[in-house]
This record gives C-alpha cells, sequence and structure tokens, in this order.
C-alpha cells in the first residue's frame, strides 16, 4: 500500500506513481477535470482528461465528496500553475469511502464550531501549518539539548505534592494512598535527576486548574524543563537565550513555507538571537510607570502588563529578580537583597507574554525548610526533595519553557487553542 508521499513528488517527475488520501476539493471545466488530493505531507492537483480515461473513472468524479478516501496511479508532470508545483495525469482510481457531507467547508465558520470538530478541523490546511511548525520546535528543543550532553530524565504525572502553588492543583484518589496530584511542572525531579546525572531535561505534559479563561492560559500544556547542576542565575538565562535562538532560527529555515501560509510575518523572528534584552523586575516596573499603568512594585504582571513591558523590545526580553513573595518556595534569595528572588522570566514580543519562567533554586537545607513552613506546604511530602539538599547539595538553577505559547508565537496566532492537538481549557474537554 504506501505508495508515494506528495512531498516526495519532485523525485518522480515523468515517472508513474501511486497516491493515497482524501478530496481537499474538486473543480471542472468543461473536458476537464481535477481533482485536489491531500495525503497529510501536501495537496496536489489529479487531472482527469474526457477522452484519454474510460468513461467510467471520469465519472467516478461525480461521485467524490470532499474527505472521500481514495487512491489514484498516473503520470507525475512539473507544472508551475499547479498548487504545489506538480500535477498527476491519472489514469486509475480507486475510492476507499465516499464521506458523508462534510461539516467543515471552505466557508467561514465560527471557533466553537471547529473547535467541537478539532478532530476534523485538524486537517484543514491552516491546522496543518500550525502543527508541523509545533513538531519542528519539540524536535528543535531536543536536538538542542542531546547536541549538549543533557540526559532526559522524565517527571511522573501522577505526584504526592505541588509544585507551584496549591491553588491550580488537578486532584484524584490514588488507590489506599489518599491523593495523588496532576503534576504542574516536572521541576522537583528534575533536579533529582541534575544531582544524579549532572545536565537533565525532562519534556511531558503538565496540568494546571486554571480558573482563568484567557488567550495563553490551557489547563493541560507541554513544558520542557531543562535543570543544570553548578548553573547559577546567569549561567541559567545564557541557556535560554542560546536555546530560544536554536528554536526559532531552526523554524525559520525548515517551516518558511508554513509560516508562509499562516502570513507570519517574520522580521521580529529574525531577531531572536543572542544576547536578547535583558532587564531587572525594577526596571520592567519603571518601564510600566513610564507607560503610565497604575503597577504597584511587588505585584505580579499581569497579562497586559507583559504586553507593554515586551512590546517596547524587538526580541525577547528576559526580566530577573522578582520580589520573592511572588515566586515559588523552591527559588533562591538574591544575596544581596534578599527580598529578591533569583528568578528568570522571558517575555516574547509582540504582547506573546511569558514563555519561560525559571529561577535558581535555594540549595540550602535549612532556608528551604522555613520556606516550605512559610509557604503552609506539608513538609513531609518533600522529604525526597529535602534530600538532595542533604546529599551533596551544590547551586543549580533551570526553567520551563511552554510548548504552546511558544507555537502560538512564532506562528502569530492570537490564542493557544490551536496550538495543541486537542487543547484543555476551563470549558472545553471534548473532542
Ligand atoms: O512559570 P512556570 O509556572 O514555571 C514552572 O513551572 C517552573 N517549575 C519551571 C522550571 O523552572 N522548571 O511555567 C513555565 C512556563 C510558562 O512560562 C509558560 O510558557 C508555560 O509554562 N505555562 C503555561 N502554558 C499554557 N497554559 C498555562 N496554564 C501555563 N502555565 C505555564
Ligand atoms: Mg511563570
Amino acid at each position: 500500500m504506501p505508495g508515494t508521499h506528495i512531498e516526495d513528488l519532485s523525485q518522480h517527475v515523468g515517472g508513474d506513481v501511486e497516491l493515497h488520501g482524501w478530496l481537499y476539493n474538486k473543480r471542472s471545466s468543461g473536458k476537464i477535470r481535477f481533482l485536489l488530493l491531500r495525503d497529510g505531507t501536501g495537496v496536489v492537483q489529479c487531472v482527469m482528461m474526457k477522452g484519454n480515461i474510460s468513461e467510467e473513472l471520469f465519472a467516478s468524479f461525480d461521485q467524490l465528496t470532499q474527505e472521500s478516501s481514495f487512491s489514484v496511479k498516473g503520470k507525475v508532470r512539473k507544472d508551475e500553475r499547479a498548487p504545489g508545483g506538480f500535477e498527476i495525469e491519472l489514469s486509475a482510481l480507486k475510492i476507499h469511502q465516499i464521506a458523508k457531507e462534510y461539516p467543515i467547508t471552505p466557508k467561514e465558520h465560527g471557533v466553537e464550531f471547529l473547535a467541537d470538530r478539532r478532530h476534523l478541523w485538524l486537517r484543514s490546511a491552516r491546522q496543518h501549518a500550525i502543527m508541523r511548525v509545533r513538531h519542528t520546535i519539540i524536535k528543535a528543543i531536543r536536538d538542542f539539548f542531546d547536541g549538549r550532553g543533557f540526559t532526559l530524565v522524565d517527571s511522573p504525572i501522577l505526584t504526592p505534592n505541588a509544585v507551584e502553588g496549591t491553588t491550580t492543583l488537578f486532584e484524584t484518589e490514588y488507590f489506599d494512598l489518599g491523593k495523588a496530584y496532576l503534576t504542574q511542572s516536572g521541576q522537583l525531579y528534575a533536579e533529582a535527576g541534575a544531582m544524579a546525572f549532572g545536565k537533565v531535561y525532562c519534556f511531558g505534559p503538565t496540568f494546571r486548574a486554571e480558573k482563568s479563561k484567557t488567550r495563553r492560559h490551557l489547563s493541560e500544556f507541554w513544558m520542557v524543563e531543562p535543570e543544570v547542576a553548578f548553573n547559577d542565575l546567569n549561567d541559567n538565562i545564557e541557556l535560554a537565550e542560546e536555546f530560544l535562538e536554536y528554536i526559532v532560527q531552526t523554524v525559520l529555515k525548515n517551516r518558511a513555507e508554513e509560516l508562509k501560509n499562516l502570513e507570519r510575518n517574520t522580521t521580529f523572528l529574525e531577531n531572536v538571537k543572542k544576547p536578547l534584552a535583558r532587564i531587572s523586575y525594577d526596571e520592567a516596573v519603571e518601564i510600566l510607570k513610564k507607560k503610565g499603568v497604575a503597577f504597584e512594585w511587588g505585584n505580579d504582571f499581569g497579562g497586559t502588563d507583559e504586553t507593554v513591558i515586551s512590546e517596547q523590545f524587538d526580541r525577547p526580553v528576559i526580566v530577573h529578580r522578582y520580589p520573592a513573595k511572588i515566586k515559588a518556595f523552591y527559588m533562591k534569595r538574591d544575596p544581596l537583597n534578599p527580598e529578591l528572588a533569583l528568578a528568570v522570566d522571558v517575555l516574547a514580543p509582540e504582547g506573546y507574554g511569558e514563555i519561560i519562567g525559571g529561577s535558581q533554586r535555594e540549595d540550602d537545607l535549612d532556608v528551604l525548610l522555613q520556606r516550605i513552613a512559610e509557604h503552609k506546604l506539608p513538609q513531609s511530602a518533600f522529604e525526597w526533595y529535602l534530600d538532595l539538599r542533604r546529599f551533596g547539595s551544590v547551586p543549580h538553577s533551570g526553567f520551563g519553557l511552554g510548548i504552546e505559547r511558544t507555537v502560538g508565537w512564532i506562528c502569530g496566532l492570537d490564542h493557544v487553542r490551536e496550538t495543541i492537538p486537542f487543547p484543555r481549557m476551563i470549558y472545553r474537554l471534548a473532542p
């Protein structure tokens, strides 16, 4: 069965191929009929010429409805005018199934209508381009770390404790052992990995019971989290810069066609090279004040604050040293000002907001014990984590990059719901 794929047609010009796929569209003009076949790697037009093929074959054109599945045989011709640059001179056709009336037509549909049919919506050209960019981002991430001596040490999804505060936990019963939580971040386990392997990353789905209905929040999202023993905040920032440059430049190189189809202006993406812009939290607050935003030092930035800050830069901006009281328990304090945490966020340009959150970790046992108490976290659930400070504690740092926000930014989308095959949000659990 496998046949040839549309993306490989250039290697078969003048030859006969077999293609399998679905009907994307069709049109006819007099004695000539075109079937647009899509196979997941592209779309190609198959040409039927009356007189050149049997009456029966010519008539099968009328039977085929949008998204009907079929196979064709024919000769590959180079044709600059054809979509994709090639066409198939059709000589045989086999229908697998005639599709019922397809709900998604070339006319405009509302987003909720499409989201309810996400399993079908994924077939359309725009979704196709987005998913291919997502795929390339994920591959670039793995290549980046794998090429730099990092070991993949994945974290569990079912966990006995919170990582990022207790307000966004999804809870479930766990046999006779009481409650389990869906992980908010693999970080704490990645820290154990870093103490075992030096440089590690974990990469998997993470969960937040986010009650907010914004264009940046999903309740299930993918996060990649590097963690490095002996890296301080500055090393962590440099790693993040190099990492972002690698991801964006790889996508620009390998997915130019998809970005063009998404009508993405890539000017700002081309700027993603190190060094990126770098400011402290204090400087970010100054920017907000200058822009007339009512913002009080000590608060966390909201979505609109992030937009205002990032709009001042033509590339991602690194914001470091946040007030400790708005950050997680595990962050190390700045020795120069204990009110501040050695935290780092990266805000994407063009108003896309935070894509990376990270920090240097508290490596002192007694301080960490104190933080756990201050945050009213159950110490018993963290005993294993505290062991990392009891047995050979070292300075270490890491960060998490959210895949969906990164895809949304690179593709220039206005909502994260299109960046993941099947989004999970406060009001959406299906399909
Ligand atoms: O800033 P966050 O909460 O950081 C952590 O979870 C750290 N433990 C990571 C670490 O240091 N290893 O989340 C990191 C990133 C955010 O910058 C954002 O890109 C993404 O995860 N993110 C979300 N993406 C979609 N929907 C949500 N609800 C998200 N929450 C965070
Ligand atoms: Mg964050």
